[in-house]
């Protein structure tokens, strides 16, 4: 997958890529990444990217001309490139998409600053626009780089299939609780069922407090699944 990062700040962007499961990746050509400062296609001496809002109001507008000229630069040799542009005002980003995404060749994130992007970038170009949840940041950049997290640890090869089968949302449910050594901590016991090696009790203890922790987190959850035998005996008691 080839990742292209459009950024007034690219050195909030670059940090992440140089550590830990990004870095890894790289290094084995999962993916690639370049990142471009829009600043750079700024038209005047100034190097200006924004202006004020048509109509009045608070804050500035990213500039259409500088972000045009640089997004036309970066998929000017791509051939299926899906724009991101991640917004407050976007359709709610989650597991689904991040499996969605994971299969495309080429992602370009244009990360906005201000009050927002023209809004003739976003319909010209057919950007798809992504919110990563209910509270305003103060740019995109973060959010773009949640996207790109949630998005490269799905991809082959990344992280063990086994960590992505048990997690939260594969299943539709929240994640059970985890333990590790010592086995009394602060005087609190790890559960005895963790450390009596039997596979299937362990499995049943787990299924339920997934079921239990997504009952009390996030019941919303629970109402879109469809849920197994197993599952509903155990919401039943
Ligand atoms: N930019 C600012 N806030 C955002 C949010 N919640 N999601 C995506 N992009 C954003």
């Amino acid at each position: 997958m080839k990742i292209n990062i459009l950024t007034l700040f690219p050195e909030i962007v670059r940090p992440y890529f140089t550590n830990s499961i990004p870095a890894k990746a790289i290094e084995k050509d999962i993916f690639s990444v370049d990142i471009v400062n829009i600043r750079d296609f700024a038209l005047d001496k100034h190097r200006t990217c924004d202006d004020e809002p048509y109509g009045g109001g608070a804050g500035m507008v990213l500039k259409p001309e500088p972000v045009s000229l640089a997004l036309e630069k970066v998929t000017e040799n791509l051939k299926t490139p899906v724009i991101i542009y991640p917004s407050p005002a976007g359709i709610p980003f989650d597991q689904s998409t991040a499996y969605e995404l994971s299969k495309e060749k080429e992602l370009v994130f244009l990360c906005g600053r201000y009050e927002g992007l023209d809004q003739r970038i976003i319909d010209y170009y057919d950007i798809k626009e992504y919110s990563i949840g209910d509270y305003v940041l103060s740019a995109g950049e973060l959010a773009a780089l949640v996207i790109v997290d949630a998005v490269i640890r799905l991809i082959d090869g990344v992280i063990t299939n086994e960590s992505l089968r048990e997690e939260s949302f594969s299943s539709g449910l929240l994640e059970y609780p985890h333990y590790t050594r010592p086995a009394v901590f602060k005087g609190v016991p790890v559960p005895d069922v963790l450390l009596s090696g039997h596979h299937e009790n362990i499995r049943q203890w787990r299924l339920r407090k997934s079921i239990e922790r997504t009952l009390d987190r996030r019941p919303d959850l629970l109402h879109n699944k469809a849920l197994s035998e197993e599952e509903k005996a155990i919401l039943e008691n």
